[in-house]
């Protein structure tokens, strides 16, 4: 199914032999599937036909009539647009370029641009949770390719190991799970670290994260280690375009959670236990180097030789 790239690629700068990929060290990154377009994209794009915007009711076009009014230029709001429409279908499929380049007087080419330049736009649909697992340097020496490859092959069918950004389940169903790596996330003291639809999982192992990716399955939600509780998928991309939940009890609990931990802390509270401070700033702290005074200096430089 999966077509690995090829021996001896090259990518980001590294060599790459068969089946392997610079993070995982797995079969994992299905190129060729990444950046094929569906019949009906190709057909579309073929006839010039614009794409079918009406599953975004009159809910959402309010909301972006809200986002945009955010904005002095209505382009602006195309970031938080992109999440409108993924917390619709999961992902930003053509409708959804059509609907933000229609709402935003933008080309098309102008918002596939930035939907493919940022990892989080999906242009697959994804399942009701995705889950994404730290690869880059630190958390991989310390398990996170490991809980990656194991998540892989536990999501997969049939002896085939899910691939990158492939959905186990139906995509949008109870229980359906999108896995992906992921770049640094922020949390290289608690590594290697897993998020569930943005939400952090600390200090994981394989054991740990395929606990808890069978119990999404069965309909479970695990408290993250930090953060808001969670939800899904597409209730975060809901809140990632800026709309919090309205009810106050239920907004408290997202913005109320516990966010630093204690090994993050640590440093501080040494400082703190010891009485250490940052040097205070000075009163009249030394002038600012001018245009003037540069140019000066490049002169007595060009002097000096
Ligand atoms: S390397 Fe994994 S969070 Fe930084």
């Amino acid at each position: 199914m999966n077509q690995p790239l090829s021996t001896g690629a090259t990518y980001g700068g590294s060599s790459v032999g068969a089946g392997e990929t610079h993070v995982a060290g797995g079969p994992d990154l299905d190129v060729a599937a990444a950046s094929a377009v569906s019949q009906g994209e190709t057909d579309r794009l073929v006839t010039g036909t614009p794409a079918d915007v009406s599953v975004f009711g009159p809910d959402i076009v309010a909301k972006s009539a809200d986002l945009i009014a955010r904005y002095p230029e209505s382009r602006s709001a195309l970031l938080p647009m992109l999440h409108l429409v993924q917390s619709v279908e999961g992902y930003v499929s053509q409708a959804g370029v059509q609907f933000c380049a229609d709402r935003l007087t933008l080309s098309n080419a102008e918002v596939s641009a930035v939907v493919t330049f940022y990892t989080m736009y999906k242009r697959k649909p994804c399942g009701e949770h995705l889950v994404s697992v730290c690869t880059n340097t630190l958390c991989a020496v310390l398990g996170g390719d490991a809980i990656y490859r194991t998540l892989q092959e536990h999501l997969g069918e049939d002896g085939e190991p899910l691939g990158q950004e492939e959905t186990s389940g139906r995509p949008g169903e109870p229980g359906s799970i999108t896995l992906e790596h992921a770049e640094c996330l922020a949390a290289c003291d608690l590594g290697p670290v897993l998020q569930v639809n943005y939400e952090y999982y600390d200090n994981q192992t394989p054991e740990s994260a395929v606990e808890l990716v069978e119990a999404l399955g069965r309909g479970e939600k695990p408290a993250p280690t930090r953060g808001a509780p969670l939800t899904d998928l597409r209730s975060v991309e809901l809140e990632l375009a800026g709309f919090l939940p309205e009810d106050e009890a239920t907004y408290r609990s997202h913005v109320d959670g516990p966010s630093a931990a204690v090994e993050t802390l640590r440093g501080a509270q040494l400082a703190a236990d010891r009485g250490w401070t940052a040097p205070t700033m000075p009163e009249n702290p030394p002038a600012l180097p001018t245009d003037e005074s540069l140019a000066g200096s490049r002169i007595s430089g060009g002097e000096k030789k």
